[in-house]
Formats: C-alpha cells, sequence, structure tokens
C-alpha cells in the first residue's frame, strides 16, 4: 500500500497551493510536521458532530466566529482572550435572548492560510507574489517576504497549539464560568450601546443564577463552555500532515482542528480540497456562493455525505445581501428534496465586501445585517431551520467596518485598521449583530 493510497486527494489537482522554490525543504517540513502530536482528538470531533446534528434537526444554532487570517503576531494572550470574550458574550446573548442551545467554534487556531483572487499584487509599479496568509509567506511588501517558506508550515501548528491551548484554558479554567459574564464586558466595550444591553442581560443572567443557587441548584454546565476550533483546509500540504488514523475506529481525522472547511475557491467537484474532505470524518463545511448551481450542492451531498448524516456536512452560504433572497431559496429546496439533513450556516461577510472611497477593503454592517436578515426570510418562508452564523471579527476596538450602535465612518476606517486581509467587525459591532439575530431568531420561531 502506497502513501497515496492512504492519501487518494494527493494525485488530484490542488489550486490556490503555493508554489515552494524548495522541495526538499518542503519535504522535511511535512516529515517533521507528520510527527507532531494531533491539536485536536478524534473523539472531540465526534462530539461537535452530534452538536452539529442537533443543528441540522433544528434543535441547536452554530456561532462560529474569529479573524479572517490569524497571525503569528496576534498570537498573545491579550488577543486570544479578548476573541474568547466577544464570543462568549455573543454566545450568551444568542443562549438567553433567542433560547437556544449555542454551538460555539471559532475561526481560530489554525485559520492562517488565504485562498487570493490574484497571484499578484502591484504597488506602485511593484509586482510580488500576493500575501497567502502568514501559514505561506510575509504580509511585508517584499521580495524577500513573498517567497513561500516551509517553515512557516511548522509556525502554524505551534502558533495554532498556543491559541488552542490558552483556549481551552479559558474555555474550561474558570474564565468562562457563567458568574463571570460581567467581567466579559469590561473595557472599551462597556460603554458602547450594545455592552450597555449587554449589562443590563448579564443583571438578568446574575439574578436568574441567585435564585438557582437560593434554590441549591448549581449545574456543572455553567462552569465551563464547550468550544470548538474550525479553519479552512487550504493547505493540503499541511492537513495531510496532520491527518492521522483513529486508533479506536481506524478512519481518518484531520487532526488540525474539530471542523475544516473547503472555501469557496477550492471546491472544484473532481479536485483534492474535495477527495480530502471526503476521507476525513471530521465535520466538513463548504462555502457556498452566488454561483451555485444546485447540481454542484446536490454532488457536493453525494461526495461529502453519501449517508445523509446529520452533523456531517454544513452549508455556509455566502450570497452577499443584494443575491441571497434571490439565490437561497432554490438551493435550500432542492437539497431538503434529496432528504439531506445538512446545518445551514448565513456567512453574511464574504458576499458584502468592497473597496471604500478611502481605499480600504471593508463591509457595511447593514449589509451583513441584512445579509442575515434574507438568510432567515428564506429558512423562514421553505420551513427549513437557519442553523447559524459564520462571522469574521475580532475581540479589540478596530475600525475595519462601517456602521453599528457605536458608529464607525468611511473616514474613520484608516484609525485602527488592522486586518491581514477581510475587515472584521469589532466587538461592539460583533455584539450589536447578537442581539439583533436573537432578536431574528426568537421572531421566526
Ligand atoms: C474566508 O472565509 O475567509 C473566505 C476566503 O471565504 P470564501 O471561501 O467564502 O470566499
Ligand atoms: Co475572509
Amino acid at each position: 500500500m502506497t502513501v497515496n493510497d492512504v492519501f487518494p486527494w494527493r494525485t488530484l489537482p490542488a489550486v490556490q497551493q503555493p508554489e515552494y522554490p524548495d522541495q526538499d525543504a518542503l519535504h522535511g517540513v511535512l516529515t517533521e510536521l507528520a510527527s507532531y502530536p494531533p491539536l485536536v482528538f478524534a473523539g472531540e470531533c465526534d462530539q461537535l458532530r452530534d452538536r452539529l446534528a442537533a443543528v441540522a434537526r433544528g434543535e441547536a444554532f452554530v456561532l462560529q466566529g474569529g479573524d479572517c487570517a490569524e497571525a503569528f503576531d496576534g498570537v498573545s494572550a491579550e488577543h486570544i482572550r479578548n476573541k474568547l470574550k466577544t464570543l462568549l458574550q455573543m454566545a450568551v446573548v444568542l443562549t438567553y435572548a433567542a433560547k437556544v442551545p449555542v454551538v460555539k467554534i471559532g475561526r481560530i487556531a489554525g485559520q492562517y492560510s488565504k485562498p487570493r483572487s490574484k497571484n499578484v499584487e502591484t504597488r506602485d509599479g511593484v509586482t510580488l507574489p500576493v500575501y497567502r496568509g502568514d501559514s505561506v509567506n510575509g504580509f511585508e511588501f517584499t521580495e524577500e517576504s513573498r517567497v513561500p517558506d516551509p517553515e512557516r508550515l511548522k509556525r502554524m501548528y505551534h502558533a495554532s497549539a498556543s491559541t488552542l491551548n490558552l483556549v481551552r484554558a479559558f474555555t474550561t479554567g474558570g474564565y468562562a464560568d457563567l458568574r463571570q459574564v460581567h467581567a466579559w464586558n469590561q473595557d472599551f466595550v462597556r460603554n458602547s450601546p450594545a455592552g450597555q444591553r449587554y449589562e443590563r442581560l448579564a443583571k438578568e443572567i446574575d439574578n436568574a443564577l441567585a435564585f438557582m443557587n437560593a434554590c441549591g441548584v448549581d449545574p456543572e454546565e455553567f462552569r465551563t463552555v464547550e468550544f470548538y476550533s474550525s479553519h479552512e483546509a487550504l493547505l493540503l500540504d499541511y492537513e495531510t500532515a496532520l491527518t492521522r488514523t483513529d486508533s479506536r475506529t481506524g478512519k481518518l481525522y484531520d487532526v488540525s482542528g474539530h471542523m475544516v472547511w473547503i472555501g469557496e475557491r477550492t471546491r472544484q467537484l473532481d479536485h483534492a480540497h474535495v477527495e480530502f474532505a471526503r476521507n476525513i470524518r471530521n465535520p466538513i463545511g463548504v462555502k457556498l456562493g452566488p454561483t451555485t448551481s444546485a447540481d454542484d450542492a446536490l454532488t457536493l451531498i453525494d461526495k461529502l455525505d453519501p449517508e445523509r448524516e446529520p452533523g456531517r456536512l454544513t452549508f455556509i452560504t455566502r450570497m452577499g445581501a443584494g443575491r441571497i433572497r434571490d439565490v437561497l431559496p432554490g438551493l435550500v429546496e432542492k437539497v431538503t428534496a434529496t432528504g439531506a439533513q445538512v446545518a445551514w450556516i448565513c456567512d453574511p461577510m464574504h458576499g458584502n465586501t468592497f473597496e471604500a472611497t478611502s481605499g480600504h477593503k471593508t463591509r457595511r454592517f447593514d449589509d451583513v445585517l441584512d445579509e442575515v436578515k434574507g438568510f432567515f426570510e428564506v429558512h423562514r418562508a421553505l420551513g427549513t431551520h437557519p442553523g447559524g452564523v459564520h462571522m469574521e471579527l475580532t475581540g479589540d476596538d478596530v475600525t475595519e467596518c462601517i456602521g453599528g450602535g457605536d458608529e464607525v465612518f468611511v473616514d474613520d476606517l484608516h484609525q485602527r485598521y488592522e486586518t491581514a486581509c477581510d475587515p472584521r467587525l469589532n466587538r461592539s459591532q460583533s455584539l450589536d449583530l447578537a442581539f439583533l439575530v436573537a432578536e431574528m431568531y426568537r421572531s421566526q420561531s
């Protein structure tokens, strides 16, 4: 048996892969990576599949969020804690206000690789290879930094490991205890309209907890949070090095993250990314953009979820606010008619990006909101379940997206524009959105 029998996707074409100048160096790195310990356990991936099965059945809601591109220099306690705080606050808002169990998944601890629409970037007449994420090359616009360097794959592994270690400590070591709901609201966000609204909600939760406590109820579930990692499985060399056979089941798992997704640019039906996802047991996401045909969606189901197993496959739709109401109904109808029980998640970010007059790549909060609204309308009309949201966000007070209750204006964009790739909602905007999504959820159920 050869390695290509175990990893059959290796013989198929794959787009968006870096071209390394030194193949020997690449192979050395991949051999080393293959000997590293897993970042997640197969059993945890199975557990997330169970949670997503509840989403596919209409019983739970997914909150998936984090950076567009994580950066190596963002691996600090402060950054990670801020991101986690944002997600925890959003999850509390959704759980409390929408009264629905929330499956929490970070775009975190592995989201270092970016598909790009162009191979090169030109500035002031100088053309260099495009930045493909910290896992591939450097953001800095110099010839040296833009050369793909396989050593970066090891750095991605270590950055993912230390991020996940801190996330696990935060979510199980007391920080995510529900009695901390107020603590997550400290700092800049507290004085924003969303922060003040959150404060009132946290007070209600406090009261409820005090009441339960007085009744002698103190459930273990309030002390820790179940939190999962996810990223786009873009660099197949890296993902393959971290794909292992689980000793319990004999099945392959990609142990670089709990859930991995295939991006809009790499979901060609007969290419390596789909074949890779077909062969691993992790829960799989696939991004579906506005040009997705129903036939493509059905073939993806046949390939990735032949058993029609709820929780196995999540479709993450990213249509754009202007298209979702036209494009999504046909897809949902045809998929539902096949008997497949996929989870439907709305990514309201990637169909709503544009260049501001200032030259910044940005998104309008109102477009993001409108796409989520369209998503709810479509699912409500068809009697299907709007299963969750997929957001690009950060815990820091950045100015990358326009709008929100604590409004960011076009002229503010330059103040704290820090993303290495797409613009992210800041914490106030993220919280705003959580309240609005909770209202939509409640009004439809
Ligand atoms: C992303 O999620 O950052 C991304 C590139 O998305 P998409 O594949 O939907 O364009
Ligand atoms: Co993005």
